[in-house]
């Protein structure tokens, strides 16, 4: 490959410019977990072990961050690793268990806990991420997004110790200890601020903060508590120039406050109605969603027509990348991913248009 192509900005490209307000010829589209157990492809390299240990292997994540581009034709690549990655890798004592999540069992409990996160540099704790981030540079024809865990999210799985339904640990902490609740929160903001700004430097072409379950908190609570770190985070990255992406799910309520907190791009799970997000959050801000991922376990006649709906329904959104509202399931058909995809890429515009 020649040095302008390992140097692509990718700024011209349909993900880009969707998520820059400006022009596509066709409408874009990448899932979420679109590199995991749904492929057969990456079930055969993946390996035994914790994922972690995947994540850890540059040549064999790039390897697996390629695999959903080259099956799918989707228009970006999401980089191989976890939200878990940099509190592990700075020693806090938690892993991934397959088939169940992130566990701990030490979970965050006092003040001495903060010390178990006390060290973190991304470029020495989690230098095998950015060197991922360079091999895909040079292999990779579309652009690639970074990400990290959001402060909420990342929290909950240290102090709960293992993945909740109800965050009673978490939110109990938040409600009776909110100081210690607080430095956790602002302790996981600055590794988080690392740990992006490193893959920025790298040369990651956009980045979605994954906070998935801070849609468990109420708008209140959302901007005593979050608001102070999200800003922190986004600001952080903004010299960076690159789009920035605010997701989680069951956050209807609290779109408005992601974008208040300098997202310039919103992740909408499949409870929120695009239409209704575009009036609220008006015409400065893209949009990702958000087909139901369970709708891609039924016919291909009803994927693409739920998918149509998902497109006339974003006519109005300022910019539009065609995603799920949340992962892809395991138990997904690949094979129908790949026509979902096609059918995005001949009709999406014209559809959105009319
Ligand atoms: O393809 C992609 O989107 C990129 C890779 C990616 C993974 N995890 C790989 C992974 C991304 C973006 C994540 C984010 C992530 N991890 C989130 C936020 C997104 C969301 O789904 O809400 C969360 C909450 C986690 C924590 C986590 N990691 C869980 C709950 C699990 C599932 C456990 C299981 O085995 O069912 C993981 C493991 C994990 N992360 C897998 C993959 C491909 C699956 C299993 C494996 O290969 O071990």
């Amino acid at each position: 490959m020649d040095s302008t192509s390992q140097m692509a900005d990718f700024s011209e490209s349909n993900f880009i410019q969707a998520l820059s307000l400006g022009k596509t010829e066709k409408t874009p589209v990448w899932f979420m977990r679109q590199a995991g157990r749904s492929l057969p492809e990456y079930r055969a390299i993946r390996g035994v072990g914790s994922i972690l240990d995947a994540v850890a292997n540059p040549s064999l994540a790039a390897e697996i961050t390629m695999q959903p581009v080259k099956r799918y034709g989707v228009d970006a690549a999401i980089l191989y690793s976890d939200i878990i990655v940099p509190v592990h890798a700075c020693g806090f004592g938690i892993d991934i268990i397959p088939g169940t999540g992130p566990t701990t069992d030490r979970p965050f409990e006092g003040e001495s806990d903060l010390k178990r996160l006390a060290n973190f540099d991304a470029k020495t704790d989690t230098g095998y991420v950015l060197s991922t981030i360079e091999i895909l540079k040079k292999e990779l024809e579309v652009p690639l997004i970074g990400f990290a865990g959001g402060p909420f999210t990342v929290a909950s799985y240290l102090i709960e110790g293992k993945p909740s339904r109800n965050f009673i640990k978490t939110k109990q902490m938040m409600y009776t200890q909110p100081k210690l609740f607080e430095s956790l929160l602002w302790r996981l903001t600055e590794i988080t601020v690392d740990f992006l700004s490193a893959q920025a430097q790298s040369g990651v072409n956009a980045i979605q903060l994954f906070d998935s379950w801070v849609g468990a908190l109420s708008p209140r609570e959302y901007r005593r508590f979050i608001t102070p770190c999200a800003s922190e985070i986004f600001s952080s990255l903004s010299k960076f120039n690159i789009p920035m992406i605010s997701f989680g799910t069951n956050t209807s309520e609290l779109l408005g406050l992601f974008v208040e907190a300098g997202a310039s791009a919103v992740g909408l799970d499949s409870n929120t109605e695009i239409t209704t997000a575009t009036k609220r959050l008006g015409d400065k801000v893209a949009i990702q969603g958000n087909l139901d991922p369970v709708v891609c376990l039924t016919s291909v006649d009803n994927i693409i027509s739920q998918a149509r709906q998902v497109l006339m329904d974003s006519a109005f959104a300022p910019g539009y990348v065609f995603n799920l509202g949340h992962g892809v399931l395991p138990e997904t058909d690949p094979t129908k991913l790949v026509e979902l995809v096609d059918f995005l890429h001949q009709n999406g515009e014209e559809i959105r248009k009319n």
